[in-house]
């Protein structure tokens, strides 16, 4: 198997209070995508392709190693993983997608990931459990259900999925569709996702708070 990761990093800092795109801000020093890039080639990854905002290649590039391709992002999530997607080598046969915005996911992460993909899953994602009570409420904000969270997960990056599935399931999205993550994308085409253990450190850094809790666990 030859695993491509794609590294969403085209978003802009504007939940972090940023004054440049998120992925480029510094979490001990070192972009944040530089964390994400590292993450997935210590975990097994080939090849890493990276999603970055058209304004910013240079800056990009100054940051990241050596081979490591840049690929013009989109105006959505969606968009950017498309956009990457068509610029595939080749010889991949597995692809990860990740967000940059996850600097301190684990290697062992990336490798359960691959491990379930070498076992013959077409799509896999990390998940963790809900630990809190979860309700739905109304426009008022009053509580008008209570959700059972036994079987509730929430799903981290990177996601990986045989090249050929993912492919065809964003072939069959509509242009201007916009999901939240890529599992969305083949379960849209009655693809089954299998999941595997998350890691808490594998957070996305979206708001201040997340950053300075990234930093301090760099610090521990
Ligand atoms: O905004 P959010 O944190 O949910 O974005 C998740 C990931 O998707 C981030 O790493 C961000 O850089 C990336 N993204 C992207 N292109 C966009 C918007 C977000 O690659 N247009």
């Amino acid at each position: 198997m030859s695993a491509v990761g794609i590294v969403a990093a085209a978003g802009s800092g504007l939940r972090l209070g940023a004054d440049r795109p998120k992925a480029l801000v510094p979490l001990a020093g070192r972009p944040l995508v530089a964390w994400s890039v590292q993450t997935l080639l210590d975990g097994g990854v080939d090849e890493v392709l990276v999603a970055v905002p058209t304004a910013d290649h240079d800056a990009f590039a100054a940051v990241l190693p050596g081979g490591v391709r840049l690929v013009e992002g989109g105006v959505t999530r969606t968009a950017s993983v498309r956009a990457a997607l068509a610029r595939v080598s080749g010889e991949a046969t597995a692809l990860l997608v990740h967000d940059a915005a996850r600097p301190l996911t684990p290697p062992a992460v990336v490798t359960r990931v691959l491990d379930a993909l070498r076992s013959g899953a077409p799509a896999v994602v990390p998940v963790l459990p809900v630990v809190d009570t979860t309700v739905v409420v109304d426009e008022a904000g009053t509580v008008t259900d209570a959700v059972p969270r036994a079987p509730l997960r929430r799903v981290q990056t990177p996601q990986g999925f045989a090249r050929r599935v993912l492919v065809e399931a964003y072939d069959a999205l509509p242009g201007g569709a916009e999901l939240t993550d890529d599992a969305a994308v083949v379960r849209a085409v009655g693809i089954p996702v299998r999941t595997v253990a998350g890691d808490e450190r594998a957070a996305k850094v979206t708001v201040p708070h997340d950053l300075a809790l990234a930093e301090l666990l760099v610090a521990r």
